[in-house]
This record gives C-alpha cells, sequence and structure tokens, in this order.
C-alpha cells in the first residue's frame, strides 16, 4: 500500500483516460543543489530518491509504461567526476532498488548504447532485466547512454543489414520497420512527456517516439518533483486534446 497522505486532487483522475505510457527528462539535480550550496551529485542522489517515490506512484495511479532520460550520449562530456559519480550512482540506485521493483511486479529495462557503460553496471542491469521480464505491472525504463538520433541510427543500420541480405526490399520500408528496429519496439510511444525545471527542449530524446506525445513542462527541479507534481501532470494531460493530425470537433 502507498504511504502517500490521501491527495484530493487524486480523485480528480479519469481513470478510463490514464496516460498509458509516460517519458520523463528529470532535469534540474544541478540546479537544486546549487541552491542549497551542495555539489552536483548530492542533486543527482536526491534526484535518484524522486525517481525511487514517482516510479512507485505512477505505478499506484495505474500508468503501465515509465520511461526515464537517466544519462544522455551527450552526457559524457561532463567532467569525468560527475561523469564516474553519476555511474557509480546509478548503481547503487538499482542495488538499492531493486528488491522493490521485484516485490512491485515492475519490469525493468533499459534502453540506450549499453556496450559503452561500466562492465560491472551493465551487468547489474542486464541480470536486473532478466529477473524482473516476465513482470506485468509498471515496465519502467532507463534511458542510458541513450540519444534520440543514436536510436534511429541503430535501427536504420539494422534495416540496410537486412535489405543487404535481400530480407527486405528499400522501397518497401515503411514507419512501422522503423518503429520496429527502435530499442523497445514493443512499448507504445509516450503519451505524456513531462520535463522538469523549465527548458522546453526534447535534448535528443525519443525523438521518433514522441512525435505526438503531449509535453508537460514543470519549473520544479527533478529532486522536488513527487506524487503530487505527477498526479499535477496526469490532470493537465487530461485537459488535451489530442488530435494526431486530425480535425477534432
Ligand atoms: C539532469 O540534471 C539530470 C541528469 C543528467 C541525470 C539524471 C539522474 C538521476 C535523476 C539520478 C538517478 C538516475 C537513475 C537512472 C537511477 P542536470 O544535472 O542537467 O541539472 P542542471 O541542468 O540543473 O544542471
Amino acid at each position: 500500500m502507498s504511504q502517500e497522505p490521501t491527495n484530493p486532487r487524486e480523485a480528480e483522475i479519469d481513470p478510463t483516460r490514464l496516460p498509458r505510457h509516460i517519458a520523463i527528462i528529470m532535469d534540474g539535480n544541478g540546479r537544486w543543489a546549487r541552491a542549497r550550496n551542495q555539489d552536483r551529485l548530492f542533486g543527482h542522489n536526491e534526484g535518484g530518491r524522486a525517481l525511487k517515490a514517482v516510479a512507485t506512484a505512477a505505478d499506484e495511479l495505474g500508468i503501465r509504461y515509465l520511461t526515464v532520460y537517466g544519462f544522455s550520449s551527450e552526457n559524457w562530456r561532463r567532467p569525468e567526476t560527475e561523469v564516474n559519480g553519476l555511474m557509480d550512482l546509478i548503481l547503487y540506485w538499482l542495488r538499492d532498488c531493486l528488491d522493490e521493483i521485484i516485490e512491485k511486479r515492475m519490469r525493468l529495462r533499459v534502453i540506450g548504447r549499453l556496450d559503452d557503460l561500466p562492465t560491472v553496471l551493465r551487468a547489474e542491469l542486464e541480470s536486473a532485466m532478466r529477473v524482473t521480464q516476465a513482470y506485468t505491472r509498471l515496465t519502467f525504463t532507463l534511458a542510458l547512454n541513450y540519444g534520440g538520433r543514436a536510436e534511429v541510427v541503430d535501427a536504420v543500420r539494422a534495416i540496410a543489414e537486412k535489405a543487404r541480405r535481400g530480407e527486405i526490399a528499400p522501397d518497401a520500408i515503411d514507419e512501422a520497420d522503423i518503429a520496429a528496429h527502435l530499442y523497445a519496439p514493443d512499448v507504445p510511444d509516450p503519451d505524456l512527456l513531462i520535463r522538469t525545471a523549465g527548458e522546453q527542449r526534447l535534448s535528443n530524446f525519443l525523438l521518433w517516439e514522441t512525435a505526438y506525445s503531449e509535453i508537460y513542462v514543470t519549473p520544479t527541479c527533478w529532486p522536488d518533483f513527487d506524487r503530487a507534481a505527477l498526479v499535477d501532470a496526469v490532470l493537465e494531460y487530461q485537459k488535451r486534446v489530442r488530435k494526431f493530425g486530425a480535425v477534432v470537433e
């Protein structure tokens, strides 16, 4: 059961119109830390705590898929101490959360170019994915060493290889073929993309998959984003009219 106090706004959520898949750009850990005279890794650590709580809340609210941007393919450009600190933090976060993920029957997945992650982190992530692969509650995906353009490049390479082997005709390649070669082809596109800390950009996150996602930007820095903030985002989503390019009367 949830430990959260009852939030009256939760009762306003229409359970028949929940976003099936929520994606989150967890931004603002550094600013949150600076505002408290702490170093950036302190902010990332608090971000890890927020992530655990938000995944639990998403599952309890009935969300089926949650995908979060944990480390982008561009984040390697950060100072070495921050990169190493983040890799360690993600490993410790995984060790800290895995029992609860299993207990809650969440399926943990990872998308991105995993080959470049530290060996131990990669091995433990792969083991966690194996252990949880049959679970049917929240599908909880971490994007690590992830880039939206790199994902499309990897899909195109795989399709080109099939074309070279004569398994697919180039002029028959369509959107469904590209989608089928992305990192998580069985996961539906995000209905709602949340970005914390105010910036209004995609930052190379799920470029193909967010073509028709509703975007919700909040000024709240990620470490302060909690169950109530998630409820606010879902309520805002439920006010939107999704048109997918068509006319809606
Ligand atoms: C962006 O904030 C955040 C990141 C680059 C890392 C996100 C990592 C976590 C939330 C830790 C836990 C993650 C996982 C996957 C277990 P920023 O540093 O760019 O903030 P700033 O823009 O205020 O400097």
